[in-house]
């Protein structure tokens, strides 16, 4: 189970990881997929014109989902909006692509800078509804932390 501890100590190793790293993105990302268990995939995708485009990311396999049009799918849906999005269960949400027959959950926040979407946060899991409300906290100040390194 992950308790609030594990959210805080995670963003005091995430600033380490900013002040340390010569690569941030992929750093942080590596950080989170291996800390929490419920993070099944996690990658960063940064906004380039109308589409989002796969940056960095850690996973058990690769995505065929590298470039999504911006309002497709649960992760455009949220760069169009510039709200999180967290589906409980992918096999109902009609805007689902799937990625990894493994998938259950998913949440995607979006790296925002003065109001302008510039990248998300897209996380899978292999558990149903494994997203709570402190994830959705805990994400949000990551995504801030990052939205001058992207
Ligand atoms: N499931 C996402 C696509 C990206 S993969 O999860 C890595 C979506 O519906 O937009």
């Amino acid at each position: 189970m992950v308790i609030q501890l594990d959210y805080d100590e995670a963003i005091l190793e995430i600033k380490k990881i900013i002040l340390r790293s010569d690569n941030i993105l992929q750093d942080v990302v590596d950080f989170l997929y291996n800390k929490f268990d419920h993070y099944s995939w996690i990658g960063i995708y940064i906004v380039n014109d109308s589409n989002l485009i796969l940056g960095p990311w850690n996973g058990p396999n690769a995505t065929e989902h590298t470039k999504i049009p911006i309002g497709k799918g649960v992760c455009g849906s949220a760069a169009l909006s510039g709200k999180t999005e967290i589906v409980d269960d992918v096999h109902s949400d009609d805007r689902y692509l799937s990625c990894f027959l493994s998938t259950k959950s998913e949440i995607v926040i979006p790296i925002k800078k003065n109001e302008n979407i510039v990248g998300e946060i897209d996380i899978d899991s292999d558990k149903k509804a494994a997203f709570s409300k402190n994830d959705k906290i805990f994400l949000e100040k990551v995504a801030d932390m990052l939205v001058e390194h992207i």
